[in-house]
């Protein structure tokens, strides 16, 4: 394969939905006005509506100008919608397959690089992979084809594993980007320059200096008109499985020798591989009151909306150390958040009233909606002999770098163009995360244990959930501020 071919046409299966809508379209757009798309010739949406390029075009114009985090710019907007146009085809009729080949090679008018984009229901995954080979579409011969494939890959280790397959049937692992847009969050990413980049937080990241780890994705919206999709699959398919997990890998895994994909994902994968299978005894299953009323939603579901996991990590560095993870939908607050907790120092020596209220460090990495790091520690208060106060030392992406942060799908798409995969997730991983998570899932509808809690909306989630950490004697921390800017320590 030469390197020459320098225009790319992005072709995105699911034209029509929701994502492209509102994720990747406007990511396009801000892209293309930061100067970052000049090598792509042509978008194309594939879908099956009845469109023409100006109905896609008008279409997707409502969506930037709603969603995009750019301002929008008549002028960019119409030399952008330029590169947009419309296929109208079936992703379960192989001809429509070669019938865009066609259609790409005649916009192309000569050699370009391809990137797939299934943006499609999970269900078509398959199929696409499947018709694009048998159109001879993935081979490279003159320039690179690849393939992004939204989440969820699979529904189980057993349907991962026969997704995996059916897409290395036709594209090498080095062509397929499965996205996790959790990774391509800015404060996710800089999860690996905190530690790696700086040196006086990796000696204490550690089993000997960290009590625990605390894994927050907390949701205040419900399932709202996603119920199909959401009541077959429920919150650990939904957020551990691939976000939840893959934040843990960020926190816990060993230093790459490079930030060569391979090199990232190869310590990503050992320490998800060096989880111990997790305990149901440790795990919390919830859901909101209300759900099961939701269109959409099977009567009686117990299709949880809530759950709240403690593992372990057997490896060196971790050995002993608790990761509690939790997450769920119609919560009291938006809040993605990790806490890494400091064990107490080993001698108290001042004159406390109240030792048992001392609190530890606790360094906050807020992924989101406050976006930035926190460091909480003792101070002296002042005019007191010995009292002493928390007190908060802090960086906001808003007040250090002034700019507000682009959507992960903007990163990512731009990774996927220039064949950066470290952000993706590859084939290892997916199944690796799988084995874990169908320890749960299938554990739970085995035994029926633990039984399946009930949490008004707007609350925190089932109570059992702050008894399995205060079982261990430890609490769930805030550290990050909620959208008013309050921190709830
Ligand atoms: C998606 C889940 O992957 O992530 C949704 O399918 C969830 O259920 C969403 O709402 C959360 O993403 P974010 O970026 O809003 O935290």
């Amino acid at each position: 394969m030469s390197n020459n071919c320098t225009p790319t046409t992005i072709v995105i299966f699911g034209a029509s939905g929701d994502l492209t809508w509102r994720k990747l379209i406007p990511a396009l757009y801000n892209n293309f006005k930061k100067g970052r798309l000049s090598d792509c010739a042509h978008i194309v949406g594939f879908a099956r509506r009845p469109y023409t390029d100006d109905n896609l075009r008008l279409h997707l114009h409502e969506g930037v100008t709603t969603f995009s985090s750019e301002t929008f710019d008549p002028a960019v907007w119409e030399e952008f919608s330029n590169m947009l146009h419309y296929f109208q085809g079936n992703l379960d009729v192989p001809e429509d397959y070669a019938r865009l080949d066609k259609t790409l090679r005649k916009l192309e008018n000569g050699p370009a690089n391809r990137l797939y984009y299934l943006a499609t229901a999970p269900e078509h995954y398959a199929l696409s992979v499947e018709g694009l080979g048998m159109a001879g579409m993935a081979v490279q011969t003159d320039c690179w084809r690849r393939i992004v494939i939204e989440k969820p890959f699979g529904t189980d280790l057993t349907s991962a594993q026969a997704l995996n397959r059916r897409v290395h049937s036709v594209f090498e692992e080095s062509q397929v980007y499965r996205i996790d847009h959790y990774l391509g969050k800015e404060t996710a990413q800089n999860i690996l320059f905190l530690r790696f980049a700086n040196t006086i937080f990796e000696p204490i990241w550690n089993r000997r200096y960290v009590d625990n780890v605390q894994v927050t994705v907390a949701e205040s919206v419900d399932v709202g008109s996603r119920a199909g999709y959401y009541d077959s699959v429920g919150v650990v398919c939904d957020m551990f499985q691939n976000h939840l997990l893959q934040l843990l890998a960020l926190v816990a895994m060993e230093p790459p020798s490079s930030f060569n994909a391979d090199a990232v994902r190869n310590e990503k994968n050992k320490v998800l591989e060096s989880i111990r299978p997790i305990d149901l005894k440790g795990t919390v299953r919830g859901q909101y009151e209300g759900y099961c009323d939701v269109e959409g939603v099977e009567h009686g579901s117990q299709t949880p909306t809530y759950a709240a996991i403690k593992l372990y990590i057997d490896n060196w560095r971790w050995k002993g150390v608790p990761f509690y993870l939790r997450s769920g939908k119609a919560l009291a607050q938006k809040s993605s958040t990790i806490i890494i907790e400091f064990q107490r120092p080993p001698h108290l020596m001042f004159n406390l009233p109240d030792a048992s209220k001392f609190f530890p460090n606790i360094l906050s990495l807020c992924i989101q909606p406050d976006e930035g790091i926190h460091l909480r520690f003792e101070a002296k208060a002042p005019d007191s002999e010995q009292e002493m106060r928390s007190v908060d030392m802090d960086f906001h992406y808003r007040t250090s770098f002034g700019s507000v942060l682009p959507d992960a799908y903007e990163r990512l798409l731009l990774e996927a163009l220039q064949g950066d995969a470290s952000l993706f997730t590859r084939s290892d991983a997916i199944e690796t995360s799988w084995r874990l998570i169908d320890t749960v899932n299938q554990g739970w509808v085995r035994d029926g244990l633990p039984e399946l809690l009930y949490y008004p909306k707007g609350s925190w989630g089932p109570c059992e959930a702050e008894e399995l950490l205060a079982r261990d004697g430890r609490s769930w921390r805030m550290g990050c501020q909620d959208e008013e800017g309050t921190i709830h320590a």
